[in-house]
């Protein structure tokens, strides 16, 4: 299909579907945005070069539909309503040859779950997560390399052709939608580790009256080794969110260890005279 008459539909307009609606718009293809609330449409509206609406039954019949909409957590577990909320407005909507391409955060299982229960394995699905960066919207975007993961064979080659045909973003083929759902929330708790392990430390140091950043300094010298700084605590919001993600599929030792450090590291930041 020629990219112009392509039709897309973004789904979640925040600060992921905002700028993929935008880079769709700007290969060629023709763009409708849609978000629940009035007043992130009115901000697509007045910043994007694409049409945003609250209002379902002005999109029209897509051939894509990438969801972007928020994920989160309700007493520390996965809350993914609003994707199966969305994905049901888009089963409606699809044709056999549709693609569907879940791009929020969400735990292993639910692409293929969606697929069967909402979709009736009659739809291409992918999942193809996000490394956005909003601090480097250039370097760490929408077009930075990206993991994709599908149901099935026939979805794989429609989300490729579309992600590296059409958009244009080299993609690294996960071996099943499970394995691209849990890569996203293994990187951000590698990350998790990484810092967690640098707040220990910078503990220990206090405790043995050495100082932190010399230490570091001195370690980051070595080739295998990349000690990140530890600040104010863990934050933002994805990886609190994705390390309790990957804790929701099985205990980890470890894991857990990292989130007591990062809570320790806030009481014993907040005791100490600046
Ligand atoms: N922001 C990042 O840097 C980043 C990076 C990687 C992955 N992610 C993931 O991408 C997803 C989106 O994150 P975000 O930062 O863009 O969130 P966001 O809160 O900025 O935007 C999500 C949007 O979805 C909309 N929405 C919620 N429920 C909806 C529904 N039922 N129907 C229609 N719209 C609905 C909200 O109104 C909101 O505008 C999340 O899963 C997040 O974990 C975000």
């Amino acid at each position: 299909m020629a990219m112009g008459s392509m039709k897309v539909c973004v789904v979640g307009l925040g600060q992921i579907g905002f700028p993929v609606a935008q880079y769709v718009h700007e290969k060629g293809m023709q763009v409708w945005g849609y978000d629940i609330s009035a007043a992130t449409v009115e901000h697509a509206n007045q910043g994007g070069q694409f049409k945003a609406t609250n209002s379902w039954s002005e999109i029209p019949s897509a051939d894509v539909y990438i969801v972007c909409v928020t994920t989160g957590q309700v007493d520390g577990c996965p809350d993914l309503k609003a994707v199966f909320n969305v994905c049901q407005k888009i089963s409606e909507k699809a044709a056999s040859s549709t693609l569907v391409t879940i791009e929020s955060t969400v735990v292993p299982g639910t692409a293929r779950k969606i697929f069967t229960e909402i979709f009736n394995s009659q739809v291409n699905l992918v999942h193809a997560p996000h490394r956005y960066w909003a601090d480097e919207p250039e370097e760490h975007g929408v077009n930075q390399i990206r993991v994709i993961g599908a149901v099935n064979e026939e979805s794989l080659a429609s989300g490729m052709e579309f992600y590296e045909g059409n958009l244009g973003i080299p993609m690294h083929v996960c071996g099943s939608a499970e394995v691209a759902e849990m890569c996203k929330i293994t990187e951000n708790s590698h990350r998790y580790l990484q810092i967690a392990f640098a707040e220990d430390l910078k503990m220990l140091c206090g405790r043995i009256g050495m100082d932190f950043e010399d230490l570091r300094a001195a370690c980051n010298t070595k080739w295998n080794v990349a000690i990140p700084e530890a600040r104010d605590g863990i934050g933002r919001h994805c990886l609190p969110k994705d390390i309790r993600y990957v804790m929701s599929m099985a205990p980890s030792t470890l894991l857990e260890s990292a989130l007591r450090v990062d809570k320790e590291y806030r009481a014993w930041l907040s005791k100490r005279t600046p």
